[in-house]
């Protein structure tokens, strides 16, 4: 399954591929974590010139575009050998920042993405949305990049792309405002609706519930509604715990 994550600056993306990452590895799936730009080794070149050099959108599309060729190709890899990929953005990154934020034609960003992506595309899309003046308050003193630098006009314009983008049943809108935890939590309920990813999920909490019931209690936390509407007996013992003996 291949899942990919959105949205403006500082809306939480990374921690939320992290945390995800680490739950469905509890879960028992493989998971590779990737991310847009810089995916392959030519992308992090890439990467430098577009965020140090003083280049037009098109040519920022068309290099974040010869990126994504390769990294298309590595990402192909893992999903063949049956692990979840999670990519920190794809190729609505550039429809968003490069089309709507910065008018390059979505037709032609589309078409070339067509081409570099040779048949892949995303099964699950998480835009993880936040008003600009949390982006603001977030990315506040530290030293931001070119892309960052952008006027607050510019970001409206990337998450109304977003927005936009959002009403095509691949897109799950998560307000991105909430605790990681909660970002977590609402993110897995979405993904555990998939039977890709709800039926492994509950054969392997099923074992260890016969096998290592302590170690469902860990399991079981973020809150998920699916399992824990399984496994309810466990979720209360787990509630009476005393805090600190909870692992
Ligand atoms: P980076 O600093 O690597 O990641 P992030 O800030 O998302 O943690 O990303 C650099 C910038 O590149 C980011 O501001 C979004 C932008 N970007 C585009 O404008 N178009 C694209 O197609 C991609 C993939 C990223």
């Amino acid at each position: 399954m291949f899942i990919t994550l959105e949205g403006i600056d500082g809306c939480g993306k990374s921690t939320l591929a992290l945390n995800l990452k680490r739950k469905l590895e509890l879960l028992g799936f493989k998971v590779f974590l990737t991310k847009e730009p810089g995916g392959s080794n030519l992308g992090k070149d890439i990467k430098k010139i577009i965020l140090n050099k003083n280049i037009s959108p098109i040519t920022e599309f068309l290099l974040f575009a010869a990126d994504r060729e390769v990294h298309a190709k590595i990402i192909k890899q893992h999903l063949h050998k049956g692990e979840i990929v999670i990519s920190d953005r794809f190729a609505d990154s550039s429809i968003a920042y490069q089309g709507y934020g910065k008018g390059v034609d979505i037709d032609f960003i589309n078409e070339v993405n067509n081409k570099v992506l040779g048949g892949l595309k995303p099964d699950v899309t998480f835009i993880i949305d936040i008003p600009i003046y949390i982006m603001q308050e977030r990315l506040g003193d530290r030293s931001l990049d070119k892309i960052e630098q952008m006027s607050e006009q510019f970001f409206n314009k990337v998450r109304t792309g977003y927005i936009l983008l959002s009403q095509d049943s691949r897109f799950y809108v998560i307000n991105g405002t909430y605790s990681p935890r909660e970002v977590l939590s609402q993110t897995l309920n979405i993904l555990l609706t998939f039977d890709e990813i709800k039926k492994p999920a509950l054969q392997y909490l099923d074992k260890i519930e016969s096998t290592d019931p302590q170690k469902l209690f860990k399991l079981l936390e973020p809150h998920s509604d699916v399992i824990i509407n399984r496994y309810t007996s466990a979720k209360s013992a787990f509630n009476k715990q005393p805090k600190q003996e909870r692992k």
